[in-house]
């Protein structure tokens, strides 16, 4: 239907006749001349019509936005006055000869432009799919899982699918369930990740298998996070935590070279879970920003204000200060909204101090603390922070879990607010998590990762006697401070198997039932094993430059897990909850 793509009309055409099809971006009516915008996913291409070519011109009036048409023209040179350098095509327009439309369009509820609100934009996502950015991000997010099953092929990785409908995966969320018709009263389970199947996979002799996988989570959602979304997952037999890092290191480096034609560091730096919580105040440092957090619980040990020495003197306590370059310019109202924001993750309170002048040590400091502190907490505190004059340094004091948290929040808010983040690309491998967390409400061990991942120590024994300490052979991949992937190295013993369930409270019944075929293929000459699995979403969100993964994915849900267009979930009539032995509660 089409001799060349609107967006690949150039100067070299000049005086050919070309047939183009597309949408009417725009239509301007100048009395005697008319102009098309003409657009298809190639980029947009100026039309003029001539009304000296009467029934061409007719047809030309009758065109409204969104119109699919084809039209026929000779393409020529726009005067040098008109040319638009932000058009790819700007220098040139066609003059139609023809205009076939081929389906006329009703008036188009969006304005196809930055205002379109996501409501309006998911529930006409066909048009809002459209449009520049729509089309750009879509096709950049194929250019990556194409890069990556390159890449993934050409190293005898097999592509495998696992199954939709199957058991509870613990990945840590909610799962989506699924009623069986046939077995009354049973449910399947859609899956939070393959990680049980490519682990059987390995066991079954696949050696490497890869997989773009869809996964399903009910939880919370946000900026980051889908009820479905979609994980590169990756596994290998007869493998360490070297060989991986190597391989998916690699693989990575590859697609932003490929997509982006950007080279990321060789190798990525490394860091242990401690000393990016300690510095960071998070898993997922963003490491643009060059804002760290530093320790002065020994500073102020000492002092009476017992927001701060309690915590200094408790070994589960934290005492971090983060300094601000700059920041006394900060006005009360700027301090008050941090304060709000680290009340938000948990934060009681966010001390700070004005470094007016350090020559002068506490006379020096401005504060609503000063009087709580004495010349020496003072002096070690503007030594340890190297604070200089005209700075501004926020506190924040607790428990060391709490206060990661909040800091770690602040860290991010006051780097992007204060134009800190640095351009560029920062991949971040941390490794070294600890085996288990544990949570004081509930009284027990939840698994970092999850509860396939190995200890570092093979010893049982040593596991059980102090789980909180236990390091993990996990690993997770971070860019620019989004968790981008996370894997381990997985236990292939049956036994260690059972330690970390039972450490996790699960009793040996609920494992057999649960997870028994695991339990049981664990005992046939299961491989060592590890793998990975990276969010595509994400990657392609930041590939993109979009802040949020809604903005790279052609159908998501909204924030509350709806989906406008289809207006899925929605209620099912009696006769199909009756077949699925479903009632319904009001
Ligand atoms: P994990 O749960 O860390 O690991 O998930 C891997 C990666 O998937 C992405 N991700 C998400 N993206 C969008 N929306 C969500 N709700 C969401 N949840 C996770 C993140 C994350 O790093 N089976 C293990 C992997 C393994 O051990 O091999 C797993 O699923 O980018
Ligand atoms: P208060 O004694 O509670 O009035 O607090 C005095 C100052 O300490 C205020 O600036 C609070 O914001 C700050 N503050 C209170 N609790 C904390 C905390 N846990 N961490 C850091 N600063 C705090």
């Amino acid at each position: 239907m089409r001799s060349h793509l609107c967006g690949q009309v150039s100067e070299q055409l000049t005086g050919q006749t070309v047939t183009l099809c597309g949408w009417v971006a725009r239509r301007r009516d100048l009395g005697g001349l008319i102009f098309i915008g003409l657009r298809d996913h190639a980029g947009i291409l100026q039309v003029v019509v001539e009304p000296d070519q009467a029934e061409v011109f007719e047809q030309a009036e009758k065109l409204r936005n969104e119109y699919c048409v084809r039209i026929e023209g000779q393409v020529r040179m726009r005067p040098e006055s008109q040319w638009n350098q932000d058009m790819a095509t700007g220098k040139v327009e066609v003059l139609a000869s023809a205009v076939h439309i081929l389906n006329p369009s009703a008036p188009i509820p969006l304005l196809m432009n930055e205002d379109d609100g996501e409501e309006i934009r998911l529930k006409y996502r066909y048009l809002d799919l459209r449009k520049d950015r729509m089309q750009h991000n879509l096709r950049l997010r194929a250019r990556l899982t194409g890069a990556i099953r390159r890449y993934l092929e050409s190293r005898d990785f097999l592509d495998l699918e696992t199954p939709i409908l199957t058991r509870a995966t613990p990945e840590g969320a909610r799962d989506y369930l699924v009623p069986s018709r046939v077995h009354a009263g049973q449910f399947y389970a859609l899956p939070q990740s393959p990680q049980i199947f490519k682990q059987l996979l390995m066991m079954a002799g696949m050696d490497r298998y890869y997989q773009i996988a869809r996964c399903f989570r009910d939880e919370d959602l946000r900026a980051d996070r889908q009820p479905e979304f979609t994980q590169l997952d990756i596994e290998l037999a007869f493998v360490e935590e070297a060989d991986i890092h190597q391989l998916v290191e690699g693989m990575i480096r590859h697609v932003f070279q490929d997509v982006l034609d950007v080279e990321l560091a060789d190798p990525f730096p490394r860091m242990t879970w401690h000393e990016a919580m300690r510095r960071y105040g998070s898993d997922k440092p963003d490491l643009r920003i060059d804002l760290e957090l530093v320790d002065v619980g020994e500073a102020v040990k000492h002092v009476e204000f017992k927001v701060f020495s309690g915590p200094a003197n408790d070994a589960k306590g934290r005492v971090a200060a983060l300094r601000v370059p700059g920041g006394a310019e900060l006005s009360r109202k700027q301090i008050d909204e941090l304060t709000e924001h680290a009340a938000k993750y948990g934060a009681k309170g966010l001390a700070w101090i004005k470094v007016n002048d350090t020559g002068q040590g506490l006379e020096g400091l401005q504060s609503p603390i000063a009087k709580f502190l004495d010349g020496d907490a003072a002096r070690a505190i503007l030594n340890s922070t190297q604070a200089e004059s005209g700075d501004l340094l926020l506190f924040g004091a607790g428990p060391e879990q709490q206060v990661n948290e909040f800091m770690g929040a602040v860290r991010l808010k006051v780097g992007r607010e204060r134009g800190l983040v640095n351009p560029g690309w920062k991949p971040l491998w941390v490794v070294d998590f600890p085996m288990f967390e544990f949570d004081v409400e509930d009284n027990r061990y939840y698994a970092l990762h999850h509860p396939f991942t190995a200890p570092q120590s093979s010893d049982a024994d040593a596991l059980r006697a102090d789980p909180g300490s236990a390091l993990s052979r996990g690993y997770d991949l971070v860019l620019n401070g989004a968790e981008i992937g996370g894997g381990s190295i997985r236990i292939h013993n049956q036994a260690m198997q059972q330690t970390v369930f039972d450490l996790l409270g699960i009793s040996s019944d609920e494992a057999q039932a649960r997870f028994g075929f695991l339990l049981e293929a664990l005992r046939y000459g299961c491989p060592p094993h590890g793998g990975m699995a990276f969010g595509i979403d994400r990657i392609a969100a930041l590939m993109a430059g979009e802040d949020s993964i809604r903005e790279v994915i052609a159908f998501p849900k909204t924030t509350a897990a709806a989906c406008p267009l289809t207006e899925a979930p929605s209620s099912v009539d009696a006769e199909q909850l009756r077949d699925l032995h479903v009632r319904v509660v009001e």
